[in-house]
């Protein structure tokens, strides 16, 4: 059985979140990790720690599990070393030996390069960059460092003799639809798709192997870096969305207020990218694009995440029947709309902080 979980919006939708939930209570034998590589920050609280990860897998949080990332994924050797001493997880995450390494020369070029800096606003990782090598095929592998020899692994051989075996993997995917190379907001896109076919490409296994697409969105939509974004709260247009408009004054009470409007909410909702600590921009929920990744993610189940940030009355509910109203009508306009059902709901920071409905409501 195979359940990839991807991002429906523009990444940060919280799938660390819901990822270190599936694995601590569906228990997976195996969690690899799909994606474009260390560009993505994830993050996970548990057991009243946080963990800011961009190389080992949020299902580490399930000490039994094994942790492989697919080849699909670039790998930067220093960071993965330091989050496998962080999370404790040596003797059970591997890499497949034909991952792509990025060097101090892609985040170099990534930070240099003004197309790439100020034009498309990447995250500095180094992974366009180590991308655009590959596809040159002068990029090193995995297999070429010594470094990293206890690590390397075969995923595919791993994740299809698992599957075949009638054991479970859980994939997660990074970034999020609206940044795929192919079906994004080109060119404000990062350096690859980030679909769940192209997750499955990742960690070695063919279409037919996947079970369920789950994707995850958050209850409004954020951007970090640069590109459009439908709905995106503004001074002018604030008054056309009266939550927006109560969240807004909410945050202003509360003693907080920045330059602009968005960067009010921002601060407020505490979006703040994982990897580069830019402030991220705050848009109402984008329908449209949540629809368009549901039909080519081919997802056959949805998560909302954040919910307690608009509905702070739900913070910490566990029990769909005890979310306020008004929640509960805006999750199931989505619903309705994206035509997808929504079976996890997030309510707070905390792995268990969730409403879990895939045995119904
Ligand atoms: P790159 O992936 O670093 O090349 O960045 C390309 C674009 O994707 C930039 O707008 C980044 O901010 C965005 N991006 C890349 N990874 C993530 C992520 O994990 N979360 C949110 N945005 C991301
Ligand atoms: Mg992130």
């Amino acid at each position: 059985m195979v359940t990839i979980v991807v991002g429906g919006h523009f990444g940060d939708e919280g799938k660390g979140k819901i990822i270190s939930y599936l694995a601590i209570n569906d228990d997976p034998d195996i969690i690899a990790r799909a994606g474009v590589g260390p560009n993505a920050g994830h993050t996970v609280h548990f057991n009243c720690k946080t963990y800011k990860l961009r190389m080992v897998p949020c299902g580490f949080v399930n000490e039994k599990a094994r942790l492989l990332i697919g080849a699909g994924v670039l790998v930067n050797p220093e960071r993965f070393l330091l989050e496998v001493e962080k999370t404790g997880t040596k003797g059970r995450v591997f890499l497949d030996k034909r991952c792509g390494i990025i060097e101090k020369k892609h985040m170099e070029q990534d930070t240099k390069d003004s197309h790439l800096r100020d034009k498309v606003g990447t995250t500095g990782s180094g992974s366009g960059p180590a991308n655009a090598e590959r596809a040159h095929r002068t990029l090193k592998l995995a297999k070429d460092f010594p470094e990293l020899k206890e690590y390397l692994t075969d995923v595919p051989l791993e994740v299809n003799r698992a599957v075949d075996s009638g054991k479970k993997v859980l994939v997660e995917a990074s970034q999020g639809f609206g940044l795929s190379l192919y079906y994004g907001t080109y060119p404000y896109v990062t350096s690859k798709d980030t679909t769940a076919s192209m997750a499955a490409v990742d960690i070695g296994i063919g279409p037919k192997k996947v079970e369920d697409v789950l994707v995850v969105y958050k209850a409004y939509t954020t951007r970090v870096g640069e590109g459009p974004l439908e709905n995106m709260i503004t001074e002018e247009n604030i008054d056309d969305f009266p939550l927006w408009k109560e969240i807004y004054l909410e945050a202003v009470k509360s003693g907080i207020k920045r330059k602009s409007v968005n960067e009010t909410l921002a601060a407020h909702l505490g979006e703040k990218g994982t990897v580069t600590g830019r402030e991220r921009r705050i848009a109402a929920f984008d329908t449209k694009l949540a629809k368009y990744s549901a039909m080519i993610n081919s997802a056959t189940q949805a998560a909302i995440t954040c919910i307690d940030k608009l509905f702070p009355e739900c913070a910490k509910v566990r029990d769909y029947d005890k979310l306020s109203k008004r929640a509960r009508d805006y999750i199931e306009e989505i619903e309705s709309e994206i035509k997808v059902d929504i079976v996890l709901i997030s309510t707070g920071q905390d792995v268990n902080d969730i409403i879990d409905m895939r045995n119904g409501r």
